[in-house]
């Protein structure tokens, strides 16, 4: 399946909010990652149907979803698509069965046998005659995702859909969703502004800047080839070297290894526990620096930090 976007455009009240997105989403499992306020809501309303944009087109696969010069606009309901939102969005006087059922087609036998086989992928079939009232978030979250399933869309847009859950939760949210996804024939678009949700989860990743697509790439391209950097520090932890010219925490030692030929003094100023490991913080050549290490050190001390050329990450030079 491919999703195609061609120079999207959307201001609100003068306010440019999208400019001028071109974008081809063909992976199974795409992420849109950006901060707060970056227009990636406003983007996935816009594929939904549920915003309109200034112009541009929208492809499904060869059907056209939307077109500005050629009028073409399909509702929501005609999209094939399917949306998961962060507070949930259920009928709270309506039954789980009645919640998924909603937007199904056909006779009640036919809605039925969609109803429950959702409800049996998310394993809550049990739940089908409570309310949402009577269920914790993530179990609304599950309803809601059994709601998207059911209809068997081509397409699942989810918007922060995990924001709400708490972090245990989240973190067991985020593999079932990419493997229910997985057995299904539905592509995922995925919104969230965590980059660890995005990197564990998808298998390309979208980084959107004030309304700009800044990046696209796999987990990898992007973590160890950032385009620039806004990218670089979005995305994991940097140590500045000198301009353009980046290394990532985990690759600086206070020990000299046999291949790590450069080094740089590192003044301490702070030594943070984290459970597995202690975050040095501190300085080198007045650049806020980190790296990990297995000891504390005493904040004023200066050390050696060695880390390999091979390692260092050119911004612009790939
Ligand atoms: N209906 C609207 N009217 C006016 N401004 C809006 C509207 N929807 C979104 N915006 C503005 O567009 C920008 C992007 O919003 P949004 O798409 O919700 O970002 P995100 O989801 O990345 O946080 C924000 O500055 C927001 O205030
Ligand atoms: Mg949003």
């Amino acid at each position: 399946m491919t999703i195609e976007l061609r120079g999207i455009n959307k201001k609100y009240e003068n306010k440019v909010v999208l400019d001028n997105i071109t974008l081809t989403l063909r992976e199974k499992f795409s992420t849109i990652l950006g901060e707060s306020g970056c227009g990636k809501t406003t983007l996935l309303k816009i594929l939904a149907g549920l915003v309109t944009p200034d112009n541009g087109e929208i492809m499904l696969n060869k059907n056209k979803l939307f077109s500005k010069s050629e009028k073409v606009n399909l509702r929501p309901n005609q999209r094939n698509l399917a949306m998961v939102f962060q507070d949930f969005a259920l009928w709270p006087h309506m039954t789980v069965f009645d919640n998924v059922a909603y937007s199904l087609k056909g006779n009640k036998e036919e809605k039925a046998a969609k109803v429950m086989d959702a409800l049996r992928m998310v394993q809550l079939e049990e739940f089908a005659q409570r309310r949402p009232s009577e269920l914790s978030g993530g179990q609304q979250q599950r309803v809601s995702l059994a709601r998207a399933l059911a209809p068997r869309p081509k397409v699942i847009l989810f918007d922060e859909a995990l924001s709400a859950l708490d972090a245990v939760l989240r973190e067991k949210m985020q593999t079932d969703i990419v493997q229910l996804i997985s057995q299904t024939d539905s592509q995922a678009v995925f919104v969230t502004h965590d980059q660890h949700e995005a990197m564990s989860m998808s298998d390309q990743i979208i980084v959107m800047e004030k309304g700009r697509v800044s990046q696209i790439g796999t987990p990898k391209e992007i973590y160890e080839e950032p385009a620039n950097h806004y990218v670089a520090n979005f995305i994991g932890k940097i140590n500045l070297l000198e301009k353009d010219v980046l290394i990532r925490p985990e690759f600086v030692h206070a020990s000299k290894g046999d291949s790590k030929h450069l080094h740089r003094i590192f003044r301490v100023l702070r030594s943070q526990f984290t459970g597995n490991c202690y975050i040095i913080h501190g300085e080198v050549d007045g650049n806020p620096w980190l790296f990990y290490s297995e000891t504390p050190f005493v904040p004023g001390e200066q050390c050696d930090v060695y880390f390999e050329e091979q390692q260092l990450i050119k911004i612009g030079g790939y």
